[in-house]
């Protein structure tokens, strides 16, 4: 996908609507917020939308977009309702769109179906959008009011609201860590860190996300399989930075790239070894290397958001979260802690040197949300620093 990168209209961000809605209303976006999550893991590289249709206060339609190519959340509530839409209320979380794109215009459907009040969450800042579902709805005498629970509508969409902002995605760092802050023993062992409820809870975190990432380093320790197995939803693609193609053919990634999507991304110019990765069904990307001689994260991170992978979930070891800290590619970490205490002098922590040596340049994290999942602690927040704050 090649969208062009504009900054985001913050006009409306955190303002309350445009015009006053009923509790109704606002009810209604609720449920439109959560139709819309059904689509968090496949709607990529489109944005997570939810709508229902009003009749006389009576929810008669209901739609979320659930794939790039299918229809879009309105049209779906609209074709739900039916004849019933004349004169009625479209509650929608994003803007719809006015252009013809995979789907038709859903503003075509919207005044076809006699829709005479539009309530949005938020404007869609895709530059093919961007007020022009707005203005063609006002031009067409829809009231159309803006804003509702325009905070929650945000958060739903935070990954594409990157995109559109940074050209990158939304990256969240995920460990599991003991209650000492170490990633491993100091033999290196982290398998069986986390209890059975939190490698579940990992299982779901990887099936909301486009990508998982994670370097060499973890799987040569870890030999992860990184697939979703433990509840329903679809594997991510799996990626594994490995400047010079260390990754092992039997390694467990490798021997299941036939089935589940892996990229290797590397700066190594071996051509059998990359011949014998692409043989076995696995992608390679070569990039000029880093300063350190290893895979520039920006310019990976760039073309994965550009092949619409706007969410990864990084799951590898200290030096790639280290590595990605220090870049600011950072925007969100999920850390479990487990009760227990391993010490030593060599066991690893999840982050390594980030350059700053005094407190007041700790990095900050925002919006902390903290629960119990099984025997482990479950910690998560937004960066101060993340791509997403001005989003
Ligand atoms: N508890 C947990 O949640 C958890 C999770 C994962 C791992 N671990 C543990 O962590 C340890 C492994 O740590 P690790 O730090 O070696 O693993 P890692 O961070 O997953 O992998 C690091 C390797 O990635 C490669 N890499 C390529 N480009 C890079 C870049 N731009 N920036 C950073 N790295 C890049 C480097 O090797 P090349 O230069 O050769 O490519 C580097 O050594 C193991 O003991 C494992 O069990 C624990």
């Amino acid at each position: 996908m090649s969208i062009r990168v504009s900054p985001i209209g913050k006009d409306l961000a955190e303002k309350g609507p445009s015009r006053p809605v009923s509790t109704a209303e606002e009810r209604v976006m609720r449920a439109a917020i959560r139709l819309a999550r059904r689509g968090i893991g496949t709607t990529h590289p489109n944005p997570r939308v939810g709508a229902l249709v009003l009749r006389d206060g009576e929810v008669v339609g209901r739609g979320f977009h659930a794939r790039a190519g299918e229809p879009h959340a309105e049209a779906r509530a609209l074709e739900e309702a039916g004849g019933r839409a004349r004169g009625g209320t479209l509650v929608s979380t994003l803007e719809p769109c006015a252009h013809q794109g995979r789907t038709p215009p859903c503003v075509d459907a919207i005044l076809g179906s006699g829709i005479r009040r539009v309530v949005l969450g938020m404007r869609d800042p895709n530059p093919l959008v961007d007020g022009r579902g707005v203005g063609a709805l006002r031009a067409a005498g829809v009231e159309v009011i803006e804003g509702v629970l325009n905070a929650s509508c945000r958060d739903l969409n935070l990954p594409y609201l990157k995109f559109l902002a940074t050209g990158l995605p939304w990256v969240t760092l995920k460990s599991m860590v003991s209650l000492d802050g170490r990633v491993a023993s100091e033999s290196g062992d982290s398998r069986g860190m986390g209890g059975a409820a939190e490698v579940k809870l990992c299982h779901r975190l990887r099936a909301g996300q486009d990508a998982v990432l994670v370097g060499i380093g973890t799987v040569l320790a870890d030999d992860p399989e990184l697939t979703v197995r433990l509840v329903r939803g679809r594997n991510p693609l799996r990626i594994v930075l490995d400047s010079h193609l260390r990754v092992p053919p039997g390694s467990r990634l490798v021997q299941s790239a036939a089935r589940v999507p892996l990229l290797v991304a590397t700066v190594s110019e071996d051509r059998c070894l990359t011949d014998a990765l692409v043989r076995r069904g696995v992608r390679v990307w070569r990039f000029e290397r880093d300063a350190t001689g290893r895979v520039p994260l920006r310019p990976l991170f760039k073309r994965l958001a550009e092949e619409g992978e706007l969410s990864i979930l990084v799951e590898g070891g200290p030096t790639v979260h280290t590595a990605l800290l220090r870049e600011g590619l950072a925007d969100r970490v999920a850390i479990g802690l487990a009760p227990l205490i391993l010490g030593g002098t060599k066991a690893p922590t999840w982050t390594r040197d980030l350059g700053r040596a005094r407190l007041d340049e700790a990095l900050e994290v925002d919006s902390l949300v903290m629960r119990r999942v099984g025997r482990d602690l479950w910690i998560e927040g937004s960066l101060r620093t993340a791509g997403g704050r001005g989003v």
